[in-house]
């Protein structure tokens, strides 16, 4: 039987990409709970999470760190074509990968979680960058590893300059300017108007 998403909450995947400290994973769980008090199925997949199961015995070489963020994005889709809210959070450092992630999910939405590395290194909310400017990590994004910002993300937010409460709340502003926050009640009012 086909059902098209207007008969339907219509899914979409947001996807954070930034540094290791930017923000992503604290800016996800604020969208997560507002989207579950709007009553939507939400999925989170958070990279650190997704490198425990989906994607363990990868690496952090750009072909693994590409295969991580294909697989993450292969789920997503599935979700996504099923009417769920998909939140990503993961470093995502390669262009390529991201591109080849929105080419492949209709409704993508890339959210450029931006805080300079000196910032993300002060906050070091995990430990890692010490560890890192110490030499006792390599491959650490943004110190020894690569990472390519985002070209025309949909969204943009700058984390060193706002509270976590105000940039998920542009994300849920950014959803409801897509449409993508509509009751399928009101999808049904708009196609009769
Ligand atoms: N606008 C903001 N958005 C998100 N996090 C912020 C913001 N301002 C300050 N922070 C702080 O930055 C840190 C981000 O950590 P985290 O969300 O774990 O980053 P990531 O998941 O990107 O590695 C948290 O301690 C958070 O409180
Ligand atoms: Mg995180």
């Amino acid at each position: 039987m086909y059902r098209s998403w207007i008969d339907e909450e219509r899914g979409f995947t947001l996807w954070f990409t930034g540094l290791s400290g930017a923000g992503k994973t604290t800016i996800s769980e604020i969208v997560e709970h507002e989207l579950k008090a709007r009553g939507r199925r939400v999925e989170v997949l958070d990279g650190d999470i997704v490198r425990t199961n989906l994607s363990k015995g990868l690496g952090f070489s750009r072909e693994d760190r590409i295969i991580n963020v294909l697989r993450i994005g292969f789920v997503a889709n599935l979700l996504t074509r099923n009417g769920v809210a998909v939140i990503v959070s993961a470093i995502s450092p390669y262009k390529e990968a991201r591109d080849q992630v929105r080419r492949r999910i209709i409704d993508f939405i890339e959210v450029y979680v931006d805080a300079p590395l000196e910032v993300c290194a002060e906050r070091d909310v995990k430990g890692l960058y010490k560890k890192a400017f110490a030499g006792e990590i390599e491959q650490f994004t943004g110190v020894s590893d690569p990472y390519e910002p985002p070209a025309a993300p949909e969204l943009h937010l700058k984390t060193s300059e706002e509270e976590p409460q105000e940039s998920a709340q542009k994300v849920i502003e950014k959803l409801e300017f897509l449409g993508y926050l509509k009751t399928p009640a009101e999808i049904r009012d708009f196609d009769r108007a």
